[in-house]
C-alpha cells in the first residue's frame, strides 16, 4: 500500500487525513509537534508512525529526513497551517506576528516539500499537495480584511505553482487545496462542512490529480479556483 506523511496530523484536518488514510490501509507517517499529547491520533488504528515535527524548525524536518531514511513517500500534505491575528485593519496590523504567520503557512511547506522531494520522488504516485485556503486567492477577494492570513496562502500558492514547474523534471505532481470552510478549531463551529466531508473530497481530487493536471488551485469538491 502507498505511503503519505502528514504535517500537523493531530487534530482538524490533517488528523482526518491520518484517519482516513489508514483506515484505507495506507502507511501514515504522522507529524504533529507534540505527540504525546495526541491522543485522538495515537489513538487511530492502522500503520501509523507518529513523530514529533514542528514545520518552522527545519533543522528538525531535516533530520526527520534522515530518520526516515530513504523511504519512498507517495503522498505528501503539507496541511499544517495557522490563521494568526483574526484582526482585519489595514492599520492595526502586527507585523512580528504577520512573519510568524509566513515562516508556518508559506515558507515552512517549501521547506518541507524541498527536503521530502526526493523521497517522494522514488514512490509509486509522486504527489506533493499543500492545504491553502481560497482565501488566498486574490481574484476571489471581495471583502477585503484578513490581511495576515490572506497573504500567507496567497503567497503559499505562488511558491507551490512553481514548485509544480520545478517538480515536473522528477515527475511529481503538485496542488494547492482548498478544504472547504471545515467546523475545526480554526474554521469554528458555524463553518459549513465536517472534516469528513472535506477530507473525503480532497482524497478524490488527489486521487484525480496527476502530472497532466500538476500546478493547479482546487477545492475539495474539485471545483477549480481562480489563483
Ligand atoms: N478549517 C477551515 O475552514 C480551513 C479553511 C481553509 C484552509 N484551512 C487550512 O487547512 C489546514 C488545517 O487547518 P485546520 O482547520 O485543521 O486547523 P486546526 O484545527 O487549527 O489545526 C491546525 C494544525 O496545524 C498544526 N500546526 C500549527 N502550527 C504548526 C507548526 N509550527 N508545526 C507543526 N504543526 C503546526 C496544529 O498543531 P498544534 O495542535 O500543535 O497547534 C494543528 O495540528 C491549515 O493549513 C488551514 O490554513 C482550513
Amino acid at each position: 500500500m502507498p505511503t503519505c506523511l502528514i504535517t500537523g496530523a493531530n487534530r482538524g484536518i490533517g488528523l482526518e487525513f491520518a484517519k482516513q488514510y489508514a483506515a484505507d490501509g495506507w502507511k501514515v507517517i504522522a507529524t504533529c509537534r507534540r505527540p504525546d499529547e495526541a491522543e485522538k491520533l495515537n489513538a487511530l488504528e492502522g500503520e501509523i508512525q507518529v513523530h514529533p515535527l514542528d514545520v518552522t524548525d527545519f533543522a528538525r524536518v531535516e533530520a526527520l529526513a534522515r530518520k526516515i531514511g530513504g523511504e519512498p513517500i507517495d503522498l505528501l500534505i503539507n496541511n499544517a497551517g495557522i490563521y494568526g491575528p483574526r484582526v482585519v485593519a489595514y492599520d492595526s496590523i502586527d507585523y512580528a506576528a504577520w512573519a510568524e504567520v509566513l515562516r508556518v503557512n508559506t515558507m515552512s511547506p517549501l521547506k518541507v516539500s524541498a527536503v521530502f522531494a526526493d523521497s517522494v520522488a522514488k514512490s509509486g504516485l509522486k504527489k506533493i499537495v499543500t492545504i491553502t485556503s481560497q482565501m488566498g486567492s486574490i481574484a476571489d477577494n471581495g471583502s477585503g480584511g484578513s490581511y495576515i492570513y490572506r497573504s500567507s496562502k496567497a503567497a503559499l500558492n505562488a511558491a507551490m505553482k512553481s514548485l509544480a514547474h520545478d517538480l515536473n523534471a522528477k515527475k511529481i505532481a503538485v496542488a494547492v487545496l482548498h478544504p472547504g470552510w471545515v467546523r475545526t478549531d480554526m474554521g469554528g463551529s458555524g463553518a459549513t462542512i465536517d472534516p469528513f466531508e472535506s477530507v473525503a473530497g480532497l482524497r478524490q481530487v488527489i486521487d484525480e490529480l496527476s502530472l497532466e493536471t500538476s500546478g493547479r488551485f482546487l477545492a475539495y469538491d474539485g471545483r477549480e479556483i481562480p489563483w
